[in-house]
């Protein structure tokens, strides 16, 4: 039997509430395969952490996940801890180190889920964004001086390189290929940004001829939300940099029907490090402790995990057990507009997976 090992850490807020109910599903989707079991080891990491070391994660954290099958994540952040804190001192604290350099988020209409778009039909919206996810305008690299003073200065310097830029379209073109319209979409912002973007876009033509099979196009990215919200049909796979596709994804997210339903994976393709799986959205405080998040964001991540460690056949049943209950417009929760608690929605997708055959 395949064992793997988990580290979780659920973070901050509804964080804590939607990793213990996406624990409970794996734990009860292993059960009924029979084929593979989970260890999960928990991590006690964030705000409550800080408020009570100073560091968000102690400082051989990063060493005690190192070998870990994958990493498990809610949520950071904190209404009375700046923003940039938490973010820098958990999540990117391990995605960068961790070279978690591809960021793949899929979205789709799920049944029983209403898109704000009037127009949308089922199938219409089915798209992968894949986002860069170790460079460009979140590579850390910037600075502040002469705080408060008149000739305060700031800078976040956008990087890019060749071999960071390379990587990400090929994956790209890769995922595209795997996926039965071949196609993808560049976004770019080449027109007013002239040095980076030029280079992402000339290495796209150049990555573009070793995957002749796969069609391409390229978007501005301001251009993009429109056709993303007038014609979601023409899209496929896009890939974007880290400031753009964090954009693209929370508009990508709102039209295929919430936040709380979009699931993301940061993967180290060539496995040198543990990848990490994780719901979109953030701690959500006005809502935490109520048990009313949606887990479905999460347990979306848990079949995008269940891929990674080789259980596709796994990921198709939790796959298909999350279908069921969102069908069900009684099981949403009221980021969907509807009544159910998590405890609710997660008993239901427990039920679907033992109920499947
Ligand atoms: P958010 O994603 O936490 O919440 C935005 C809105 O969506 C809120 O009204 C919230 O109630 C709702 N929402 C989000 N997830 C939901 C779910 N599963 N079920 C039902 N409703 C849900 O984003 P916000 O408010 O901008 O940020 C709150 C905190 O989270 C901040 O500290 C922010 O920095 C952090 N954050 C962390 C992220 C991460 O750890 N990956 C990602 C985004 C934000
Ligand atoms: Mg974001």
């Amino acid at each position: 039997m395949n064992r793997y090992r988990i580290a979780a850490i659920p973070g901050d807020g509804i964080g804590v509430e939607v990793i213990a109910a996406g624990i409970e599903v794996l734990d009860r989707l292993a059960a009924r395969d029979g084929g593979f079991a989970f260890d999960f080891e928990h991590f006690d990491w964030g705000t409550d952490h800080y408020k009570r070391h100073g560091v968000m994660m102690p400082a051989d954290g990063l060493a005690r996940i190192r070998h870990h099958d994958a990493i498990f994540f809610g949520a950071v952040g904190a209404p009375d801890v700046p923003d940039h804190v938490t973010l820098w001192g958990l999540r990117l604290a391990i995605c960068q180190p961790f070279d978690q350099y591809a960021n793949v988020r899929p979205t789709r209409v799920l049944p029983g889920i209403e898109s704000p778009l009037r127009r949308v039909k089922p199938g219409d919206l089915d798209w992968v964004i894949v986002r860069e996810n170790s460079e460009g305008e979140y590579a850390g690299h910037g600075g502040r001086s002469h705080k408060g003073l008149p000739e305060e200065v700031a800078t976040d310097v956008s990087v890019f390189t060749r071999a960071g830029v390379a990587r990400i379209m090929r994956f790209a073109f890769a995922l595209a290929r795997s996926r039965p319209r071949r196609h993808l979409t560049v976004v770019t912002k080449s027109n007013a940004q002239r040095h980076a973007m030029v280079m992402w876009d000339d290495i796209a033509a150049e990555v573009a001829a070793e995957f002749p099979d796969v069609c391409w196009d390229k978007m501005l990215v301001d251009a993009m939300t429109m056709r993303m919200t007038l014609r979601p049909e023409t899209l496929d796979t896009i890939v974007a940099t880290n400031l753009h596709a964090d954009i693209l994804s929370d508009l990508a997210a709102a039209l295929a029907g919430s936040l709380g339903i979009a699931p993301t994976a940061n993967l180290n393709p060539e496995r040198s490090f543990p990848s990490m799986f994780e719901p979109i959205h953030g701690s959500a405080f006005d809502i935490a402790g109520k048990g009313i998040a949606n887990p479905v964001g999460t347990f979306w991540t848990s079949t995008l995990m269940l891929d990674h460690l080789g259980e596709p056949e796994a990921a198709r049943r939790l796959m298909r057990a999350i279908e069921q209950v969102t069908a069900d417009e009684g099981l949403h929760t009221p980021d969907l507009g509807g009544r159910a608690t998590t405890r609710e929605v997660t008993d239901a997708v427990i039920a679907a997976i033992e109920g499947d055959n």
